[in-house]
């Protein structure tokens, strides 16, 4: 017995627990995920998985993005990325609902599968039933050798290592930025990004491992939030454009580990609904970098400090703006407005483990959840 727990710790690699030894592996997750892939000196972007398949991907009229959980918030992301950068349009369907649904399917249509374990039920089922209407299918799994992998025409590896933590978070960013390799290659292929700018979006990734090790160092910031916050009832998450789902993501985390009640939602859908939740005893997370909405969000913090509720806001390093409004602000640093959500993700993944910890919540294996879901 005493073995075993000598292995865990090794395991852990002396964190508590796997889920923050996963997130604060993410510069390097990330790394591995990058690398081979781009080299921006050489202007090379590439993806070795994604060859034979290519031209049905560039020339495609239509994507659909299939996943579950935090696949399916990073298949959100992907479709801003995706209509930005490629100018196809995307529809992000949950696996679950797509299957059981008789989805048209025309011929330059393609799927994309975005899965961790790659072992989802519902997430395979919904690539068999695409498959079998004629569709040609992209895995994006971390699993080498799963099962969806294996169901997929061609597809790209996350190369993030093992993910344990039940709740995901390296998996989360390492799709992303695969995700996003592949919008710049399609949209690099079909004239939709020009030159410089897709030069520009290589230097962008490849950065990103060291503004996610500069966005961990927010650590102790958010460990003394947590102890502020971490016996509120409910939660709200707010952001905008890439970082709406960076919210969904957010409560999601929060929800899995600590059992507190949140809800995501884009910003100015607040107004329709859950505005009428927030008084002084509501906790609102307000993802607020600067992009081409800020402008709007910090309207949006207004209205939530008019009602008394508590703002915590992520915003991008040195903004004064916000800082002067919200009750508190954690700094990231900045980069091209859809590569965000890979850095702006990272606070929220800390604020739910400390509060999980601090409520005495079994972290790495909650309640009630399985790390993958093999039935329906
Ligand atoms: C489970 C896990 C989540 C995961 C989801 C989809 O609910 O607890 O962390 O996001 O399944 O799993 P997949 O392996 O398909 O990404």
């Amino acid at each position: 017995q005493r073995l075993d727990l000598e292995l865990d710790q090794i395991e852990k690699g002396g964190y508590e627990h796997f889920m923050l030894k996963e997130i604060f592996e993410q510069p390097k997750s990330i790394k591995d995920c990058l690398r081979g892939r781009v080299i921006s000196e050489q202007a090379h972007l590439a993806l070795g998985g994604i060859r034979q398949y290519l031209n049905k991907l560039v020339n495609a009229d239509r994507i659909i993005i299939l996943g579950c959980g935090t696949s399916w918030h990073a298949g959100l992301v992907a479709e801003y990325i995706f209509e930005e950068f490629a100018r196809i349009p995307v529809e992000v369907e949950y696996a679950s609902e797509f299957r059981y649904r008789n989805p048209i399917i025309k011929e330059g249509d393609v799927v994309i599968a975005i899965s961790q374990s790659g072992e989802t039920a519902d997430t395979l089922a919904a690539i068999e039933l695409a498959k079998a209407k004629g569709a040609i299918i992209f895995g994006v799994c971390n699993v080498v050798g799963s099962s969806i992998a294996r169901a997929s025409h061609e597809g790209a590896y996350l190369h993030a290592g093992p993910e344990i933590g039940v709740a995901s978070t390296k998996a989360f960013t390492a799709q992303v930025t695969v995700l996003t390799m592949m919008a710049i290659i399609v949209g690099h292929r079909r004239g939709t990004i020009k030159e410089s700018l897709f030069h520009q979006l290589l230097v962008d990734l490849e950065n990103l491992p060291v503004k996610v090790e500069k966005a961990l160092k927010t650590n102790e910031q958010i460990k003394y939030i947590s102890s502020i916050f971490k016996d509120a009832r409910n939660f709200l998450y707010l952001g905008r454009g890439a970082n709406f789902p960076v919210a969904l993501e957010g409560a999601l985390k929060l929800k899995e580990i600590s059992y507190i009640h949140a809800e995501g939602y884009p910003a100015a859908e607040m107004k329709h609904g859950p505005i009428a939740l927030i008084d002084e005893e509501m906790p609102v997370m307000v993802i607020a970098t600067k992009d081409q909405t800020y402008e709007k969000i910090v309207s949006n913090i207004q209205e939530v400090r008019a009602r008394k509720g508590k703002v915590i806001a992520i915003v991008t390093e040195g903004d004064k703006q916000i800082e002067a409004m919200a009750d508190f602000v954690i700094e990231v640093p900045g980069t091209h407005e859809f590569l965000m959500p890979i850095i702006s993700v990272v606070p929220l993944q800390l604020l739910s483990y400390h509060i999980a910890v601090m409520r005495g919540c079994n972290v790495d294996q909650p309640r009630n959840l399985a790390k993958s879901v093999t039935v329906e």
